[in-house]
């Protein structure tokens, strides 16, 4: 299965992928991730988008499709995919369709998280994560269930993402409604796209969620 999580920043995309990667064994492909890790190890890409991440704009189509490409090599019993945070513009979406065509394949349902951007401050600027596992945590929608203690991995070392401030927030909502929302016609044209109320607790996302999803 090949599933793509659509929504503005906070929307639960990286909550739901982490969910569903624990309890369907698929394989979380996060372009955020991604790059963040090659900032993190100062590669010639990291430093490049370095930049225009802590903006809050988006990196180039070339850059994210290049990333994915590479993970996209797949034997015949591979679980499946979740895109989160990829593709981002009409580019994008198209490239990912001509690279998993190339390969047979093709995306088998969109998610839109809807939400209402005004909440997604508030669960931005109180998220934190596992440094050692990248678990996901919240100030008060998802502490952890020992004080300072990562539920999965017992580290006690967690970090907050440069670019989870208000004002570059906004910026990135900005990006998400002018850049990847109109990408929704395109999908909506193969008749994929699932719309999910993205504002309800963790849990019933994720049971609406799964009740779109085939098995
Ligand atoms: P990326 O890392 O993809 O960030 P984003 O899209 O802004 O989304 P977030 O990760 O902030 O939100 P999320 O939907 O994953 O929310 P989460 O589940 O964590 O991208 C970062 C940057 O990289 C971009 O700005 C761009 O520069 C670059 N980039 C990445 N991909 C790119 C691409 N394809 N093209 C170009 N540039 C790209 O939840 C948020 C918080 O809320 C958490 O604390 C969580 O615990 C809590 N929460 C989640 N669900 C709920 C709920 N239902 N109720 C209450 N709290 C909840
Ligand atoms: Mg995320």
């Amino acid at each position: 299965m090949i599933l793509v999580l659509l929504g503005p920043p906070g929307a639960g995309k990286g909550t739901q992928a982490q969910r569903l990667t624990a309890e369907r064994g698929l394989v979380q492909l996060s372009t955020g991730d991604m790059l963040r890790a090659a900032v993190k190890a100062g590669s010639p890409l990291g430093q490049r988008a370095k930049a225009v991440m802590d903006a809050g704009e988006l990196v180039s189509d070339d850059i994210v499709n290049g990333l994915i490409g590479e993970r996209l090599d797949v034997p015949a019993d591979h679980p499946g995919f979740i895109l989160d945070g990829y593709p981002r513009t009409r580019a994008q979406a198209e490239a990912l369709d001509a690279m998993l065509g190339a390969k047979g394949l093709h995306v088998d349902k969109v998610v839109e998280l809807v939400v209402d951007e005004d909440a997604l401050v508030d669960r931005i600027t109180g998220r934190f994560t596992c440094a050692n596992c990248g678990e996901g945590y919240h100030n008060r929608y998802k502490l952890p269930k020992v004080a300072d203690t990562c539920d999965v991995c017992g580290s006690h070392d967690f970090k907050r993402r440069i670019d989870d401030n208000e004002a570059t927030v906004r910026t990135r909502m900005a990006e998400y409604r002018a850049k990847t929302a109109p990408i929704l016609p395109y999908y909506d044209a193969k008749h994929i796209v699932a719309r999910v109320d993205g504002m309800a607790s963790m849990a019933v996302v994720g049971a609406a969620i799964d009740a779109v999803l085939p098995g």
